[in-house]
């Protein structure tokens, strides 16, 4: 880069001596050697662009690459009150666009950040080499340049940042509506998507225009500026020439060192005025990395320990989704589950049977109370071992693209076919899994769109049961299969997992029958705990839900 400045500081100069000695003069010789001159540097200037251009791009590159690696790996570790915090669409947009834009003005700067001041100075001082008086038309129009410079920054800076915001909204209808596209087709919502999707789209344009509005007037000013510079200076440098005072060689010089001070001024401001939006960028990505992972294990005391029973205990445990509101979602629970005990757990939509066994894996933290697991609380294990040891089927589960096989694998990488196998005769999927053609090797589409509801609960309960959990926790993972396969599910576990704690949320007072102990909440608070018969003649919410389901049956 130092290269380009140099030359281009100096080929305006050999242009003058040129004309000056050799065509002033008529010397041709002058004119060949000086003119070899003017392609050496110009070769050299060429070659040293090249350079600076290759590390600048793999610098630019590079750096884009580390930055989206790191945000992504702080992503990883986000809770998921984290993630409902920034929304994916916001943070697929931070991971793509902001850093783009902090990647292009990095790559700006860099080219210009020593060629536009390079370039300015090199040009001031010849061109005050050359005839000060003149150059001081110069000093008129800095100041100039510079207020108008600064009021375009000051407007578009607050702009950009309501752009990237806006594109947020454009990549979040985007995602819900592709992830959702089958509930969309089904309550023939499409239209009323488009129309969404079309307002956001519209205030990005909107706002898009506005920020940009500000950067198109940028040129056009500093263009006015160089002309009316120009202008000047042939105005009053024609003048020194008509009086002697200066000679057309010179002159000529002059006007290029000119042009380049207010050339290296533009670039300058173009620089500064990208560097706004990608400051705007900057913050958003620093708000990513700057986010306090308030779920960590860091502060552990028992990095080392392992589930190995599988007792769960609660005492007098509470719980909220939002720290600064009063209304809690979990109040004042506490049970034990022995090791290998069924726990059944029954209560109406929203009573926080989801949030109860969410504490167990630590996916959020408890407010009050402990929750203990083997007799050491879930904060003091590293998060890898305690969730090893704990295999949950949640509500609303999914599975990847890939095979069946490569689904079930994720619960144990290692597990050869017999064993998946084993699971899946467990979960009572063998069966339907061999009536596909291609078996175990059948690839499920997106999320698994090829298999129906209750199979995919099938496939979910195998995935868990491969991890071999000392806990298993299914949250109403069996509500799409029938009664029938569900009773043989249950028959199952009785048998392979004897040793495994396992939560059994359920609608159905069917489903959680036969448990050591059956949880009634309600409300977030448990209404009765024991078994179906004490149940029965003792808790009138449990007796309410039973006879509820006896008269749908009757
Ligand atoms: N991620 C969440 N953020 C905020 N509130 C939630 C969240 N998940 C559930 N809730 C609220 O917590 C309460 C209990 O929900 P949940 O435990 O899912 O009930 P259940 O599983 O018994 O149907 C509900 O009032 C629900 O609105
Ligand atoms: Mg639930």
């Amino acid at each position: 880069m130092l290269t380009e400045v140099l030359g281009e500081v100096l080929l305006p100069y050999f242009m003058a001596q040129v004309i000056k000695n050799g065509i002033g003069t008529g010397n041709k010789g002058y004119v060949i050697g000086m003119g070899a001159l003017m392609i050496l540097t110009a070769t050299i200037m060429m070659c040293g662009g090249v350079g600076g251009n290759y590390f600048n791009t793999k610098a630019s590159n590079g750096m884009a690459y580390l930055l989206r690696k790191d945000i992504y790996r702080k992503v990883q570790e986000f809770s998921f009150a984290n993630i409902d915090q920034f929304s994916t669409g916001s943070l697929v947009t931070r991971l793509t666009n902001d850093i783009t834009q902090l990647q292009n003005v990095i790559r700006m700067a860099l080219i210009m950040m020593l060629r536009s001041p390079g370039m300015l100075i090199g040009a001031i001082i010849m061109a005050l080499s050359i005839n000060k008086k003149l150059a001081a038309v110069i000093l008129v129009v800095i100041p100039f340049l510079a207020l108008a410079l600064f009021l375009l920054i000051k407007t578009a800076f607050p702009r950009f940042g309501l752009m990237q915001k806006k594109i947020d909204r454009v990549n979040s209808a985007i995602q819900e509506c592709l992830m959702n596209i089958r509930v969309v087709k089904s309550f023939v919502r499409g239209d009323f998507e488009e129309e969404k999707f079309g307002k956001a789209n519209e205030e990005l344009r909107q706002t898009g225009m506005s920020a940009f509005k500000v950067v198109i007037l940028n040129m056009p000013v500093m263009n006015l500026a160089m002309n009316i510079t120009t202008l000047a200076v042939v105005w009053f440098g024609g003048k020194q020439i008509m009086t002697g005072d200066m000679n057309v060689a010179d002159l000529t010089a002059f006007t290029t060192y000119i042009v380049q001070i207010l050339m290296s001024l533009m670039m300058l401001a173009m620089v500064l005025l990208q560097s706004s939006r990608a400051l705007a960028s900057a913050a958003r990505i620093n708000e990513v990395l700057d986010t306090k992972v308030d779920l960590s294990d860091e502060k552990a005391k028992r990095k080392d320990a392992v589930v190995t029973k599988g007792k769960v205990e609660f005492k007098d445990v509470s719980f909220r989704y939002y720290k600064n509101s009063e209304e809690k979602v979990l109040e004042h629970i506490s049970f034990t589950a022995e090791p290998g005990e069924i726990v059944g757990i029954i209560g109406s939509t929203g009573s926080g049977k989801t949030s109860m066994v969410q504490l167990i894996p630590r996916l959020y933290d408890a407010d009050e109370g402990e929750v203990l697991v083997d007799g050491i609380n879930v904060e003091d294990y590293s998060l890898h071992h305690l969730r090893n040891g704990v295999g949950m089927v949640l509500q609303k589960n999914v599975l990847f693209s890939g095979s069946i096989a490569d689904n079930l694998r994720w619960g144990d990488e290692a597990a050869d076919d017999e064993t998946i196998e084993t699971a899946c005769e467990s979960a009572q999927a063998d069966q339907f899994i061999r009536s596909f053609t291609d078996g175990y090797k059948t690839s499920l589409g997106q999320g698994g769109v090829n298999v129906s509801g209750g199979q995919k609960q099938r496939l979910c309960i195998a995935r868990a049961l491969l991890k071999r959990p000392k806990i298993l926790i299914l949250d109403d993972s069996t509500s799409a299969v029938d009664t029938a396969t569900e009773a043989k599910i249950r028959e199952a576990f009785s048998t392979s997992l004897k040793d495994t704690t396992k939560f059994i949320i359920a609608q159905r007072i069917s489903s959680v029958i036969d448990a050591d102990k059956i949880i009634v909440l309600d409300d977030g608070v448990i209404a009765g705990m024991g078994t179906h018969e004490q149940l029965l003649s003792s808790c009138t919410a449990y007796q309410e839900i039973y006879y509820s389901q006896m008269d749908k049956e009757a």
